[in-house]
């Protein structure tokens, strides 16, 4: 199956290209329009498109929303609107307004930033426009920096490099291994069209979760409970049902310590 992947030297897309026995790197779509788009598209003759490529930061977005929108709304539009097996990356940002408990299954969204509403748009207007399209919902993701590729913050990098990190002791939220999506989401392609909440599950705390790394590492990093927050929780089971699994997020955590030989 041949893969066209955007976004290919990206958090996500680098992790990706390295596991994909065919996978493409798209030039990047910055600055491009949608004709652009059409012949990235026909030049690579792709069986499917994993598109990764985001503003992926919610405070970029906020202060850029054009950007924002041309990023995370039209440029994935343009992908559907070719017709080719789409699979797109959403967010559980979209859970951030909502006022229930969780976990949350696909049914529910109540984005409360303007990031979210974007990636929520985008699932629904592409869906429209291919029904085919896989739109999946991501937790928040972590690995260690690529040699060469640049380093974004994430949670475990944040947990080694910070001396002092605040996070809720009330919010449900997962975080999932970057390399475990990365080995899921070459099935996605065969998914029916729909959105899927796609990561690990957790029944912690954000709070519990980053004591437990620190207790497992001994890392020297202070932990303080920065409020309540809205739970960003989220209920896998539709995916599942499609023998697409994630470890939890605390057996994740272990995998990863385990690959990289983090323990002392
Ligand atoms: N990282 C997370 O924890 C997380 C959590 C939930 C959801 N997600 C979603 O998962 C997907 C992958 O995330 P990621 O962390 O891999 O993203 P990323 O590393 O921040 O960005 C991926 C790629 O997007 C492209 N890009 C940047 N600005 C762009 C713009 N203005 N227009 C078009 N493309 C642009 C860049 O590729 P080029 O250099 O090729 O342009 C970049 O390498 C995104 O859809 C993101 O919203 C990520």
């Amino acid at each position: 199956m041949r893969a066209l992947v955007t976004g290919a030297r990206g958090f996500v897309g680098a992790r990706l290209m390295a596991v994909l026995d065919d996978g493409r790197a798209a030039p990047s779509l910055q600055g491009m329009c949608e004709s652009d788009v059409r012949r990235v598209i026909e030049a690579a003759e792709p069986d499917v498109i994993f598109h990764t490529a985001a503003i992926s930061d919610i405070q970029t977005c906020e202060k850029n929303p054009e950007a924002s929108y041309r990023a995370n709304v039209e440029i994935p539009l343009w992908l559907a609107r070719s017709g080719v097996k789409l699979v797109a990356f959403s967010t559980d940002q979209v859970y951030s307004g909502c006022g229930a408990e969780g976990p949350y299954t696909e049914e529910y969204a109540t984005p409360a930033n303007l990031y979210a509403r974007h990636k929520l748009e985008m699932e629904q207007r592409t869906l429209e426009l291919n029904p085919d399209t896989v739109l999946l919902r991501a937790t928040w993701m972590y690995d260690m920096p690529l040699y060469g590729a640049r380093n974004r913050g994430n949670f475990l990098v944040n947990m080694l490099l910070e001396p002092e990190l605040a996070f809720s002791s009330t919010q449900h939220r997962a975080v999932t291994y970057v390399r475990e999506v990365a080995e899921q989401l070459k099935k996605t392609a065969r998914l029916p069209g729909g959105v899927y909440n796609f990561g690990s599950e957790n029944d912690l705390t954000m709070l519990e979760t980053a004591r437990w790394l620190r207790d497992e590492l001994g890392l020297p990093v202070v932990l303080r409970d920065s409020g309540a927050r809205h739970n960003l929780w989220m209920d896998c089971t539709r995916a599942r049902r499609h023998r697409i699994r994630f470890s939890d997020t605390i057996d994740g955590l272990r995998q990863c310590i385990e690959d990289y030989a983090l323990r002392r």
